[in-house]
């Protein structure tokens, strides 16, 4: 069953109230260091794949000399962050593309590669359906240059949403919703910003990425409290980095995958269904 309202339109919403920014009010410190040492040390070239109003593009244009694409299909998002930057715009440093998959695609020059493509706080989950988020892994993996990366998070199922995902069970067990897959809702300004979200399994994650070519670097923990505590807190930022150090991977909020385009042979050998990766956690 496709979402019966716009994600973007949502979003739009969402972004309009404040309430994201109020709710993540700046970039996870972790992921946001972890993204800088991914980027080569000059002219690096980025791709802010659902960058929202950008928690991640606007501190990386400001720490690094990186070039950054940033594409979300929520135009109060994008209008928002054309905005804050519009030095970076008219220096060439920052191109906001607003749209999908398809619109990026159109977007770019098929020369144009990356050095890094981001996929920060769940965007690949808020993609309907499987095969779109299948399309979109393979379709951004096309995009990078030789050597380059792709570092993404995703939501665990086995810390989010519980009642819904129990009454998504029922929609899923009638063949209406994906597995994993569930719909819910935000209050802002009096609003109900309704939201689509699929939630991962850990290795279904790792999966989905193997079997869109991609080899592991390494898989950790997005934060292991709510980012919304993380973000907005330096003594729970610390208190999460401990935990996420001593805890399963299994306990995180959310998981986060750092991958480069595996090889050719490796990708022979991987056949399209391939059992889980051996992972512990
Ligand atoms: C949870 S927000 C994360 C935003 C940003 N990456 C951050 O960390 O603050 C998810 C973002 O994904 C965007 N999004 C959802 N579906 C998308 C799609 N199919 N293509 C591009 N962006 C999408 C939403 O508009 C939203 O800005």
């Amino acid at each position: 069953m496709r979402p019966p309202f716009s994600v973007a339109e949502n979003y739009d919403q969402y972004f309009a109230s404040q309430l994201y920014d109020q709710r993540y009010p700046g970039p996870n410190p972790s992921s946001l260091a972890l993204i800088a040492r991914e980027i080569p040390g000059r002219g690096g070239r980025i791709l802010d794949f659902g960058c929202g109003n950008g928690r991640y593009t606007v501190p990386l244009l400001e720490r690094t000399d990186a070039t950054v694409i940033a594409c979300d299909i929520s135009r109060a998002a994008i209008d928002e962050l054309s905005l804050r930057c519009a030095r970076h715009v008219e220096m060439g440093r920052l191109r906001p593309v607003l749209g999908d998959l398809s619109v990026l695609v159109h977007t770019i020059g098929r020369d144009e590669g990356f050095d890094l493509v981001i996929l920060m706080f769940g965007v690949l989950g808020h993609i309907f359906s499987r095969a779109l988020r299948q399309e979109t892994l393979a379709t951004l993996r096309g995009m990078l240059r030789p050597g380059g990366r792709i570092i993404v998070t995703v939501p665990n199922a086995a810390r989010r949403f519980f009642k819904r995902q129990a009454m998504a069970r029922r929609l899923a067990r009638e063949g209406h919703l994906e597995p994993g897959d569930i719909f819910y809702e935000r209050i802002a300004d009096n609003t109900v910003v309704k939201m689509y979200y699929h939630l991962y399994v850990l290795e279904e994650f790792v999966r989905e990425l193997e079997q869109q070519g991609f080899r592991l670097i390494r898989v950790g923990a997005e934060s292991v409290l709510p980012e919304s505590s993380v973000v907005r807190s330096t003594p729970l930022y610390w208190i999460d980095r401990l935990l996420a150090a001593i805890m399963p991977l299994r306990c995180a909020y959310g998981f986060l995958a750092v991958a480069e385009v595996a090889s050719e042979p490796e990708r022979l050998t991987r056949p399209p269904h391939a059992p889980d990766s051996g992972l512990s956690g």
